[in-house]
């Protein structure tokens, strides 16, 4: 039995990616990485810091190594355990560009130029309209098929992603065989994080991102700087938590969220109130992660042997599927 089926045979597999953009921030914990951590049990788990994707914005090979080693720092700081989960660099499985290449000959350039991410990238980087950026959805998908992997966690705004990705290994499936699993999709109850403008998804590159690894009073700053309610003007008006950012966080940092919103809603609390209270709750439920992170800060290459050591157990696995794809391709010999 190959070492592919040996392991889907025994557990259903995970993979997900992150690129290496720095320290995670609360949108990424609540919208995946809760998830890393919850699926490293029961499942073959495996996380990839994608520096080859990184590649498509950014050229600053300084700002790469130093984003994925803090990525992969604050990952393993939030309880993502090498003993139980793969976590390695996306460089050090080279045969994630090969089957890049095997999945773009059955992608018709339209699926690829549709991406909802290509056309926001195309407004954003205008300058920088590379290659690469285009092909970007190919290479996630090859991420998942490369280790037949079933089930992604990630946030929604990686959904268009997750869909092209399923209708990229149909079509090879239908040329070639039904070689890989249609990867599915797997959300946390909050797929989506407001940023602290209570209008768009947290993202570093927006700037409106609450830290978990910053300082205690960076973090108290970010989230008493959290957009509320825009209708509740007076602090006698009552609130719609419904539409407040902060309301909905709290959500995910307690369990008398219903107290907390009848108090807005009956102007008994004020916004500034509820925001203080979800900063020490946050502080609070992240304390162990970030003194985690404060104790694997001094072990200078501890991260390095992790990442390389996932790359390596990984290596038979991408090589099998690669050598599976030559021979109903038409590669190699016979
Ligand atoms: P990336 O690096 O932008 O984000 C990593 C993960 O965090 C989630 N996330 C959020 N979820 C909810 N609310 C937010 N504000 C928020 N911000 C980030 C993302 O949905 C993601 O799950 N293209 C991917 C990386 C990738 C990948 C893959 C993912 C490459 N290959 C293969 C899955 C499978 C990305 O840029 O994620």
């Amino acid at each position: 039995m190959s070492q592919n089926t040996a392991a889907t045979a025994t557990r259903p597999r995970v993979f997900s990616g992150v690129q290496p953009s720095g320290l995670p921030h609360v949108g990424n914990w609540l919208g995946a990485f809760r998830n890393y951590v919850a699926m490293q049990d029961g499942y073959d788990a495996i996380y990839c810091i994608v520096d080859y994707h990184a590649l498509t914005s950014t050229h600053d090979a300084e700002r790469i190594r130093r984003n994925t080693t803090e990525m992969a720092l604050g990952l393993l700081a939030l309880g993502l355990d090498p003993e139980k989960a793969i976590l390695f660099r996306q460089s050090d499985r080279p045969e994630h560009l090969e089957l890049t290449w095997l999945l773009a000959s059955v992608t018709p350039v339209t699926w690829v130029e549709r991406t909802p991410s290509f056309k926001e990238k195309k407004r954003n980087q205008p300058e920088d309209v590379n290659f690469a950026l285009l092909s970007y959805p190919v290479l996630q998908a090859a991420d998942i098929a490369i280790y037949k992997a079933r089930y992604v966690p990630v946030g929604k705004d990686q959904a268009a992603h997750l869909e092209l990705a399923r209708e990229i290994v149909r079509a090879w499936n239908a040329r070639y065989g039904a070689v890989f699993p249609e990867p599915e999709a797997v959300f946390t109850d909050s797929p989506i994080v407001k940023g602290t403008d209570g209008a768009n998804k947290m993202s570093k590159s927006l700037g409106n991102v609450v830290e978990i690894f910053g300082e205690e009073e960076t973090i108290r700053r970010q989230v008493m700087s959290m957009v509320t309610d825009t209708e509740r003007i007076r602090r006698t008006d009552p609130g719609r938590p419904q539409a407040c950012n902060v309301c909905q966080l709290h959500r995910q940092f307690g369990t008398d969220h219903e107290a907390i919103w009848e108090g807005e809603r009956s102007a008994a609390t004020g916004c500034v109130d509820t925001k203080r209270l979800l900063a020490e709750r946050m502080l609070t439920t992240f304390a162990e992660a970030r003194e985690r992170h404060r104790e694997l800060s001094e072990r200078p290459g501890y991260v390095e042997e992790i990442l390389r050591a996932g790359a390596e157990r990984l290596a038979p696995i991408a090589r099998e599927t690669l050598r599976e794809c030559h021979e109903r391709m038409g590669l190699g010999p016979r």
